[in-house]
Formats: structure tokens, sequence, C-alpha cells
């Protein structure tokens, strides 16, 4: 293969943007698409390849832009479409990338097509939405529960039946049965194929095809996973059905057929095994699927790498990881993995961009920007709002960008009152790590040029090394080997050769190995050799 075969998407390093809360334009205190544009140039100086933009498309917000209203208008207060194509094209110049997010397992309530379909049983669109009819007692149809808690399914009065929702009551599920509801988001990926995106994050992809019988779910065991157990149900029936997969198909043909190719990234919460299945046979499904087990685990050696080689095992041949270590659903990776520490957070962003696959970072991780606790009051979260205190939500993870120090953070104006909180920018502002080379933003870009430089980090195969508990080291290729000490201890491996190109504490680059390699606590190294 040559370097021109190598789809772009397998050597990029992505990056996730939250546009409500990157940096506001206006001063309306929200995040927004101009201010995305006036940004780019932090996003080419750090070596940024593409942008996936958490939705932007018309919403009322129910659960801030993940219930659409209109597939292909931009959200009023995010900007224009004329803004949109403007941010497209001034990506482009960077040699920028922009990908959309898709939601397409639901709708807002407001959306014409759910008006139209809870209009009458009649109605024209009736079937591009899940009804049933209740049970002989008037419950719902079946035991599915909501993935944000409570009943999956919400009676419509004028009607008499009941509509299914995986998430919120406000954002009911399509029917993935209907061909109509197919075509219709075959044109979704048509008008903005046609305005340059170069490809889609597919929310929840994996569960957009539901029984077609409406089967109940079987109850949990203790064998279980918490979080399965936490819902009492084994979700076998209302989601990772085999016939997501026809579609899945169907969207690949669809965007390998356009010129140029797009690139697919599915949100897949789902186990290592069932991951491998939503890239098909390497070729004919997803480009890319988030690996969740990979972002819930420890930050241990052994849990990390036994994920990482399961990964690598069950993939079909062909198929590309993604690694991510948050995004705007889960904590932070500087306050998860890290607790705020600066070695860790080194390590982590080396652990990040050191496996083979591509990484994808979120707003913020170059920064090593933690999350912020919120009081109730500024939550903006349905489900913080919802279940505080039992589950404080996702604002946390969603504070706006700490661009520098003071009032409005370079986010919003000085005097404009913040959608959520700003984030705590003890240090930790984009102009203060700027200006100092020792910060975790000036490490991140050394880290992504270095990648950038090295094929081997980009392309080479994985292979786990020996080594002793608590370090994990790998080789990449025939020519690098990266080697992480997760460990509070000083440590020695052997049988390392090379040069170091780069180390997370920052004092021994350029420097031969000889003898036994040794890591202080935290540490992290990159040797080519
Ligand atoms: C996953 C999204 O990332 C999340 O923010 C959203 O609430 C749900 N899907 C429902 O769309």
């Amino acid at each position: 293969m040559t370097d021109t075969d190598i789809p772009w998407w397998k050597t990029a390093v992505l990056y996730q943007i939250y546009p409500r809360s990157f940096a506001d334009s206006n001063g309306d205190g929200m995040g927004d698409i101009a201010g995305i544009i006036d940004h780019l140039d932090h996003l080419d100086w750090l070596g940024v390849d593409g942008i996936w933009l958490s939705p932007v498309t018309v919403s009322p917000n129910a659960d801030w832009g993940y219930d659409v209203a209109d597939f292909c208008a931009v959200q009023p207060d995010l900007g224009t479409l004329a803004e949109f194509d403007r941010l497209v094209a001034e990506a482009e110049r960077r040699g920028i990338r922009i990908l959309m997010d898709l939601v397409p397992n639901h709708t807002s309530v407001e959306h014409p097509w759910f008006v139209d379909s809870r209009s009458s049983k009649t109605a024209e669109k009736r079937d591009w939405y899940v009804w049933a009819d209740p049970g002989p007692d008037g419950t719902p149809p079946n035991n599915w529960v909501s993935s944000f808690g409570g009943p999956a399914w919400t009676l419509d009065p004028a009607t008499g039946q009941y509509y299914l929702h995986n998430h919120l009551s406000e954002q009911p599920d399509l029917n993935w049965w209907s061909d109509d509801v197919r075509e219709a988001f075959d044109d979704v990926f048509g008008f903005w194929f046609d305005r340059g995106v170069a490809g889609f994050r597919i929310d929840v992809c994996n569960v957009i095809i539901k029984d077609a019988e409406l089967r109940d779910n079987p109850p949990s065991t203790e064998d279980d996973d918490f979080d399965v157990q936490l819902f009492g149900q084994q979700p076998v029936y209302n989601g990772n059905r085999p016939e997501v997969h026809d579609v899945l198909r169907r969207w690949r043909k669809l965007t390998d057929a356009t010129d140029p190719p797009r690139l697919l990234i599915g949100e897949t919460p789902v186990k290592v095994a069932a991951l491998a299945a939503y890239y098909g046979d390497g070729t004919d499904e997803l480009h890319l699927a988030f690996n969740f087990p990979f972002i819930t685990a420890p930050f241990e050696a052994e849990a990390m790498r036994r994920i990482v080689e399961d990964t690598e095992e069950h993939f079909p041949a062909g198929a590309w990881p993604a690694w991510t270590g948050s995004n705007h659903d889960m904590s932070r990776f500087s306050s998860r993995w890290a607790e705020g520490d600066g070695a860790k957070i080194r390590t982590a962003l080396v652990m990040l961009l050191g496996l083979r696959g591509t990484p994808v970072l979120y707003q913020g991780d170059e920064i090593g920007l933690g999350d912020r606790a919120m009081a109730h009051e500024d939550m903006r979260d349905p489900l913080g709002v919802a279940y505080f205190p039992a589950y404080a939500g996702r604002d946390a993870m969603r504070t706006p960008m700490p661009w520098r120090s003071g009032p409005g953070g370079g986010f919003t104006e000085a005097g404009a009152r913040p959608w959520l909180p700003l984030g705590d920018d003890d240090g930790a502002t984009v102009e203060e790590q700027r200006n100092d080379p020792d910060s975790v933003l000036a490490f991140t870009r050394r880290l992504i040029a270095l990648r950038r430089e090295t094929p081997d980090l980009q392309t080479g195969s994985y292979r786990s090394l020996p080594s002793p508990a608590g370090v994990w080291a790998w080789r990449r290729g025939d020519s690098v080997t990266v080697v992480l000490n997760l460990t509070g201890d000083d440590t020695e491996l052997e049988g390392v050769e090379g040069r170091v190109v780069l180390d997370s504490r920052n004092r021994r680059q350029g420097t031969a190995i000889r003898g036994p390699l040794t890591l202080g606590p935290w540490e992290s190294v990159i040797v080519v050799g």
C-alpha cells in the first residue's frame, strides 16, 4: 500500500467540538459556529485534521441538539447555513475536515415528521415511528425501559397508542424498518455531503432497529454489568439487533459512492466482541466505532492492555480502531483517569495517540481540562436536572472552553452570562498554556506533530511487549516502542533500544537508551529504533 492509498482518517487526529461550549462570537453566552471559525487557527496550530461537531441542526434542546426538529437546517442560536458553509471552507483552507453529528435513532417531538405521525392512526408518516397498542390493562406494550430511565413508552391520548422512545419522551424513536425513513436519511446524507462535510458521527447507531415483534427484554442477572442490573433488564430486543447491519451496509455503500468517499464513525456503546461486528467484514460497515469498554476502563496497565489486545484480536482485517478518553457524555479523562494530575494526563495522551487507530480528542483535552462540579440550579442537562443528587448528569464535562483568564474566560464577553458556568481555569487556559513550553498543551502539540512525522506511529501494527506489573509497553510497526508506567513508583524495563523521541517529563528527548529503560512515576516515553 502506498501512502496515497491510506485514507485520510486513518492517519488523522480528530477533535470533537461541543459547539454551545466552544466559543461565543456574539455575546449571548452560548458558543456558536462563528466562534468555531474564530478559533480554527488554534486547531490548525495544534495539528488537528478533522472536527466532529456535536449537533448544530435545529432542535428545541430537550437534549441539547440530540432531539432534532430539522436535519437539514442550522439551529438559529448557533448560526446560519451560510456560516456553516463558511466554516467548511475556512476549515478546508487549513486542511481540516468537518464531520457532522447524525441522530438517526430518534427525532424531536417537534419534527414535522412526528407532528404528522402523531396526528392520526392513518397519517402518512404514522409508520415512520414505533407505535403500539396498550396492553389489555392499558399498560405499555412491553417492558422496555428508556436508557434515560423510566418506561420507554409514552401514551399519546389523541390516538390511544403508545410511542417508543429509548431516551427522553421528547425524543420519539424512528421506525427503521420503514423504507421511507431509510430514503429520508439518504437525502440527509446527500444534503450535507453536497455542502462539503467529510462524514458523520452517528448517534447510538447500535440501537436504531428494534425487534419487529417488540418482545419483552429478559430480566438482568447478577452476572450482568452494573448498568444492565441497574435497568433490571438485558437490552436484547430494543437494540443491537442483527438487522442494524443492513442499515450500516446501506450507508457504507452510499458514503463509498461519494467523491471523495465520506467517513462514518459510530457511537457504539457495546462490548469489544460486539463492537467488532459494527465494522462488518472490515470494509462494508462503519469506518470507525467508538470503543466504550476502553473509555470506561480504569487507568491501569493490565485492564487497558486487555481491552486493546481484545480489540486487536476481535477486529476483522481492515478494521481500524478509534481511541478516545472524553466526550460530552462521559467524564473527562483528565478527571476520570488522571485525577487532574499533570503526569497522568500526559501519559494518558501518549496512550491515546500512541495506539494503532484514530485518536479522537474532546475539546479541552489538549489543555488537560477536567470536569467541573456544578450546583443543581446551574445544570442544563435534563438528566442532571431530573436525577440530581443521585446522578449529576453531563454538564460537568460540557463547561465552556477556558480560552484565557478573566471574566468571560475568552469564551464569551466579559459581562455575559455563559450558558453553563465556566470550567475551572486554574492555570488551564489555552492562552497561558500556549506561552508555557512545559504545559499540557505544548505536550499535546508535540505528540501530534511526532505522530504526523512518524509513519509507524500512524499506521504501524500493534504488539504488546512483556513488561513488569503496572507497566504497559507496546511496539508499533518495526520502529516505534511506547512505554507507559501506570504506577506511582519508579520502574525499569529491559530490552528497549533506540532514541527517545518524546518523554512525558520532557527531560531526555533525543537521548539514546543504553541498558534498561528507567521510568519515574506515571512517566511515559516513545522510543524509535
Ligand atoms: C448519545 C449522545 O452522545 C447523547 O448526548 C444523547 O443524549 C443521546 N445519544 C441521545 O441522542
